[in-house]
């Protein structure tokens, strides 16, 4: 991959009190058709070891904000640069090496119902191991140990062997982050990880995400439609609305009463009937 286009951060020899950005987007817009953008002029740059939510209306742009950091699409505009690596322009190749580094924790949890529990934390590994694994039997056993220990670490071991399908919403979510995890990654993207969650699940979900978030350094970067658990679960947030960015701040700098206009901020008026959605 080229380095000279790396971000001036990645460059720069990192003092262990300057923080460090590995996720930087520079006016990025994505227009899907001449009547639809789904993202409009974002810049914003993400630090390491720090949480941050992107919070928004179903259509706001947190999905395609998320598609863009790890490659699935390409910006119409604007440049994006991920580990001190540009993106946007970046063949399939270095994509590939790109998103060895990107976790990434789906809505829906995209784990394969039969296999069991351990294989499916497995094959996060797939992206640097060659050929297929057709089985359990099939990964290196240094690779299914690694895997037992990351489903240790998400309290999951005494499930292994398990199949996938045969667990609640809440543990398939938390094998989706042993998956994820399997990857050593340094970037986490989590689109809505606890949309088809309840909320002693999501709490659990999102406490998992931000221990490990703050054990392994990483850049978390999660999307949620709801205040009061952005509020307490992230270093900062990103509201969006309509593809632009309408609010960025820490989120310990938020009182009360400036919680409560966040949803203001980031529905327009003719979207009140959503908002209660917004609060979950
Ligand atoms: N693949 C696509 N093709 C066309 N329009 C899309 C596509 N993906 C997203 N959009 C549009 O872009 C906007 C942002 O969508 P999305 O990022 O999915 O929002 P969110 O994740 O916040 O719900 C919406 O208007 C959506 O309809
Ligand atoms: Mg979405």
């Amino acid at each position: 991959m080229s380095s000279s286009v790396q971000s001036r951060e990645a460059q720069a020899p990192t003092r262990s009190e300057e923080p460090r950005y590995d996720v930087e987007l520079r006016n990025v817009s994505k227009r899907f058709s001449p009547t639809v953008l789904g993202l409009d002029g974002v810049s914003a740059r993400f630090e390491a070891g720090k949480v941050t939510v992107l919070l928004g209306l179903s259509g706001s742009g947190k999905s395609t904000l998320l598609r863009q950091i790890n490659g699935l699409q390409r910006p119409t505009e604007g440049q994006i640069s991920v580990l001190g690596h540009r993106i946007e322009n970046a063949g399939d190749t270095d994509l590939r090496k790109i998103r060895r580094h990107i976790g990434f924790i789906f809505q829906n949890f995209h784990l394969v119902g039969p296999m069991s529990v351990l294989e499916n934390v497995c094959t996060g590994k797939l992206g640097t191991l060659r050929g297929p694994r057709l089985s359990l039997a099939m990964y290196p056993r240094s690779v299914r140990v690694e895997a037992m220990e990351q489903l240790e670490r998400v309290g999951l071991a005494d499930r292994a062997f398990q199949r996938a399908d045969t667990l609640s919403g809440g543990q398939q979510q938390r094998v989706g982050i042993a998956r994820a995890l399997i990857q050593k990654p340094d970037v986490l993207l989590a689109d809505e990880p606890v949309a088809s969650l309840d909320p002693v699940s999501s709490a659990q979900v999102i406490d998992l995400i931000k221990r490990i978030s703050r054990e392994e350094n990483l850049t978390v970067i999660c999307s949620l439609h709801q205040v009061e658990l952005a509020l307490e679960f992230s270093d900062r947030i990103l509201g969006l609305q309509a593809g632009r960015v309408v609010l960025d701040c820490a989120s310990a700098s938020i009182d009360q009463q400036e919680a409560l206009q966040i949803y203001s901020k980031v529905a327009t008026p003719s979207q009140g009937a959503s908002m209660k959605s917004l609060a979950g």
